[in-house]
């Protein structure tokens, strides 16, 4: 090789061996292989020699061409290693130090509700199930055995959204029941699940919400009885509220997707407001057997399998547990409210020992 390319490799080396940061490293690369770097204006002379020492001289070129560019590629990829091994040195934290209290992020009342009942039903052997905010009008209805001539399928009720041509128009979904179908469609049982999550009606005063949250629950199983479904809510409510002597009462209801249906009140005392005591009662949610048309509906054979289901509103069972008078403030992202009511992420979701034990 001619002295003047042994000396660019050489003058190259050495200046990338020197680099310590992209910047140079950069520079370099433009100064040698850059439109007017020093590679390019050799290859450039080129077009001048002679025929014979242009084929020697150019395959020496483009050895040179192609050592220099893996020579600078390689530098480059040693540069970011070291880059980012000093990034790691610089941002190391030590895990095992015991947090601080921030003082800033507090959990909302809503989410704290969910994950305590995501900790209580989880310790009876139910996982969290999801389905969307926007349902079919079937799902939402149908499957579950609500007839077409149902009040809670009227526009005063339900939010409506555009249909296709030719379909029957989508719903916000006006409870967390069609994620149950879901389930039935989707798993194979025996199962339980709950699925916490926003529901929307058409209406709105102090103690309405056009959105608001349910939780569902849905445990399937041979030779399930009513004795499983009032023994588990029963637990469930004497532990969510921290009151293991409170009363549960289940009243014979009416819902088209159960058979038969109940719904479960606390006792409480209606003049203090105080739970556990004072003999009145307090609706708290819905339940029942699931009915054998809703099983069969969603492909589960109602002479093998039997459920039970129940759904609550998770808004009304935390203003109750925590006091809260109103229901408004819980969406107004109002920083003293949530200061007040917020809870400290640090705390375990399950206050409770020996819950669902
Ligand atoms: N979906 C009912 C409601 O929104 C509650 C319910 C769920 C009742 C499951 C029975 C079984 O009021």
């Amino acid at each position: 090789m001619s002295d003047d390319l042994t000396s660019l490799r050489r003058e190259t080396d050495a200046a990338l061996a020197a680099a310590s940061e992209l910047r140079a490293w950069d520079a370099i690369r433009v100064g040698v292989l850059g439109k007017n770097g020093k590679l390019t204006a050799l290859l450039k002379q080129l077009g001048t020699a002679s025929p014979e020492e242009r084929r020697e001289r150019g395959a020496a070129l483009n050895r040179l061409r192609d050592d220099l560019t893996a020579a600078i590629e390689q530098r480059r990829a040693s540069l970011d290693a070291a880059a980012m091994d000093a990034r790691l040195a610089a941002e190391r934290i030590d895990v095992t130090l015991p947090p601080r209290p921030s003082g800033g992020g507090l959990i909302h009342p809503i989410s704290r509700t969910m994950d305590e009942m995501a900790a209580i039903f989880g310790a009876m052997g139910f996982e969290i199930a999801e389905g969307p905010d926007i349902e079919s009008d079937w799902l939402n209805f149908s499957a579950l055995n609500i007839p077409a001539h149902h009040p809670s399928r009227q526009e005063l009720d339900t939010f409506y959204l555009p249909a296709a041509s030719g379909a029957s128009p989508p719903v916000l979904r006006t409870h967390t029941s069609p994620v149950q179908a879901r389930a039935m469609l989707t798993r194979e049982p025996p199962f339980r699940i709950i699925a916490p999550g926003r529901t929307y009606r058409s209406d709105h005063d102090a103690t309405h919400s056009p959105m608001f949250h349910q939780v569902e629950g849905l445990a399937l199983a041979r030779n399930l009885t009513l004795g499983h479904l009032k023994g588990c809510l029963s637990d469930f409510l004497r532990a969510f509220f921290g009151l293991p002597s409170l009363p549960v009462r289940f009243r014979s209801s009416y819902f088209p997707f159960t058979e038969p249906s109940m719904e479960v009140d606390i006792g409480w005392n209606r003049r203090t407001g105080e739970l556990g005591g004072g003999g009145d009662w307090l609706e708290i949610l819905g339940s029942g057997m699931v009915h054998p048309k809703v099983l069969a509906n969603c492909g589960i054979d109602p002479r093998a399998w039997q459920g039970f289901a129940f759904g609550m509103g998770i808004e009304r069972v935390t203003m109750l547990k925590l006091g809260i008078p109103d229901l408004r403030p819980f969406y107004e992202s109002d920083l003293r409210w949530l200061r007040h009511y917020g809870f400290n992420p640090l705390l375990p979701a399950m206050l409770h020992e020996g819950v669902g034990a």
